[in-house]
């Protein structure tokens, strides 16, 4: 494995593996991706290796511009009103953290889509993905970097220690700013079906699209592997309480508690003194994008300190929060 700079340079190189069928990982405004030719179903193949990722579970298509998702996703197939709102979306939030499920074409093999008769796209925000996706084949399939089921990599140095030489190459752009995943939306269902609350919320999404349905794991069976209960799960022991409910915990001696903000923390601190080893916080004055920027940052920095147990509250179910509260609920402890 080979950490590279975004140097142009540097970019064409990494470019010329990904033709070249190599896993080159990428940094996106969400989290780290382990990028693949899209088109070439043996480097497929090794991205699936390389996450020990079941065959079941489809990637992202990653586009540098939106006239390239017609190489892969038939619009006309979800008739006009249909490919006039896929349009819409796009133009309104791309390039960005949502994620589309189009009717797929043939040419993207089976490998990427687990054989679904869709494909799943995005045209990401960060400008090295996007300069590496275009100097590439214009269509980058890339899951999160991370071994299957553990936190997805917001810097590449977590990249670097989960997967090391499984990738030949990956490129370093500094944090992921977003740092939870994108928000996926199923678009062959009318109406849209959001698979996975993400970077872009909810309220944005209704906001152009009037009504749109969640996935609930309560009454539904997955049809993702991103809606399995357990996903993006720290070493340590995770236990999801409700907010304001930590003070009421039993934690093991050496346990940390993970708070919505520094207003609750205080209450913490002055309720249950001393019940947690170490206290930290999410977003000090409570705010939901900042939440989910740090979230997997904290459970990464505390998986390398050894910390066995976290106790984290649930945040605000709004914004960015309904992405939080989703990651902390597959990471915890059911
Ligand atoms: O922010 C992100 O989306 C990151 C960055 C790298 O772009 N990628 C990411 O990929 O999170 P991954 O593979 O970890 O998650 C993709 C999710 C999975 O839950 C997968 O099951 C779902 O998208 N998915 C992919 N294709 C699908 C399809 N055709 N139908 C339904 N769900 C699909
Ligand atoms: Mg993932």
């Amino acid at each position: 494995m080979r950490m590279l700079d975004p140097s142009e340079e540097n970019l064409r190189l990494a470019a010329d593996a990904l033709r070249e069928g190599k896993l080159v990982a990428l940094p996106t405004e969400t989290v780290y991706g382990l990028g693949a030719d899209a088109f070439n179903p043996r480097a497929l193949a090794r991205v699936f290796e390389a996450k020990n990722r079941p065959h079941f579970d489809p990637l992202i298509v990653h586009v540098a511009a939106v006239e390239a998702v017609d190489r892969v996703a038939d619009l006309a197939a979800l008739g006009n009103a249909g490919a006039a709102r896929a349009r819409a979306l796009m133009q309104a939030f791309w390039p960005g953290p949502l994620t589309l499920i189009l009717p797929k074409r043939a040419e993207v093999p089976d490998l990427a889509t687990s054989a679904l008769p869709s494909v799943a796209v995005r045209l990401p925000a960060h400008p090295v993905a996007r300069r590496l996706i275009e100097l590439s084949t214009g269509a980058v399939a890339a899951p999160s970097a991370n071994p299957f089921g553990y936190l997805s990599p917001t810097r590449a140095a977590h990249v670097a220690d989960q997967l090391g030489d499984r990738v030949d190459f990956i490129v370093d752009g500094g944090r992921c700013p977003v740092g939870v995943e994108s928000t996926v939306l199923d678009l062959t269902v009318d109406p849209p079906l959001v698979l996975r609350p993400g970077g872009l919320s909810l309220d944005r999404l209704e906001a152009l699209l009037g009504t749109v349905e969640v996935f609930d794991r309560s009454t539904t069976s997955p049809k993702a592997p991103g809606q399995l209960p357990s996903h993006y799960a720290p070493r340590a022991r995770l236990k999801l309480v409700p907010a304001g409910a930590l003070p009421l915990c039993d934690p093991a001696p050496d346990a940390v508690a993970l708070c919505f903000d520094d207003a609750s923390a205080a209450r913490l601190r002055a309720e249950a003194p001393g019940l947690f080893a170490r206290i930290l916080v999410l977003s000090p004055s409570g705010e939901l994008v900042e939440a989910a920027a740090e979230l997997f940052e904290r459970l990464h920095a505390l998986d390398a300190s050894g910390v066995t147990e976290i106790w984290a509250e649930r945040v605000p179910d709004a914004g960015l929060g309904r992405a939080v509260n989703d990651r902390l609920y597959k990471a915890s402890e059911k």
